[in-house]
């Protein structure tokens, strides 16, 4: 499995053969003026809330690949009114697609389209690949149940949030990396905009100091599990 940041919460993951894009919000962010949306492939496109910092670019990446939206019942009507392919979960519920399995998950956070339209209840993504599982957490608090994730499934990395205003922060994100127990982050969410700037050294000390691994990528980075 390879994952490569796109800034903000954006994320490209090569697993099983297949292109799937996370959330994608490349054009609305000056740091990321560097990747090309148009040259990105995807398969799939999951999205974890309808926010405009997690959709704006889910149309034109839709439109060039004829990816499969996956997101909340709500998101992926909303796409598949406007004549997009979706795939529709819900709380709990996993689809094994032809690259892995992927299981809807609880965030704390909201949820609706930048226009007003109601865009379900906010989520993160399990996916259990061939080889390695991740927890992609999406725009989240802290909450107790992320302890349920590894009731299931033994995760190999954990995507979290960790700028703080709109998500957690470091501190709630150690804790969160202690409830899905996984000691290898790849933080996300962070330095976009002035709400959410981190300072990377500390933060990643903070990590080092409970025995964890928090990874920061630069923008088009990529990290092969
Ligand atoms: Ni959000
Ligand atoms: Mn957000």
């Amino acid at each position: 499995m390879k994952i490569t940041y796109y800034g903000h919460a954006s994320l490209g993951i090569e697993v099983g053969g297949k292109n799937i894009i996370v959330d994608p919000f490349i054009t609305g962010n000056p740091k990321a003026s560097g990747i090309d949306i148009n040259s990105l492939k995807a398969d799939y496109i999951l999205v974890t809330h309808a926010h405009g910092d997690h959709v704006l670019d889910v149309e034109t990446i839709a439109k060039n690949t004829n990816a499969v939206i996956v997101s909340n019942a709500e998101i992926a009507t909303y796409y598949g009114s406007k004549g997009f392919n979706s795939h529709p979960m819900n709380h709990g519920g996993s689809w094994k697609f032809d690259f892995g399995k992927v299981k809807y998950v609880n965030a704390i956070h909201s949820s609706s389209f930048p226009d007003g339209t109601y865009g379900g209840n906010p989520g993160g993504f399990v996916i259990e690949g061939e080889h390695k599982n991740i927890y992609i957490a999406g725009d989240t608090a802290l909450t107790y149940d992320m302890k349920l994730i590894p009731l299931r499934t033994e995760l190999d990395l954990v995507i979290l949030p960790i700028g703080d205003n709109f998500t957690m922060d470091v501190e709630d994100a150690i804790i969160a990396s202690d409830f899905v127990e996984c000691d290898k982050i790849l933080g996300y969410h962070f330095d976009t905009f002035g709400y959410i700037e981190i300072n990377h050294e500390e933060s990643i000390r903070k990590f080092f100091d409970k025995g964890k691994d928090l990874m920061l990528l630069e923008i088009g980075e990529s990290i092969e599990l």
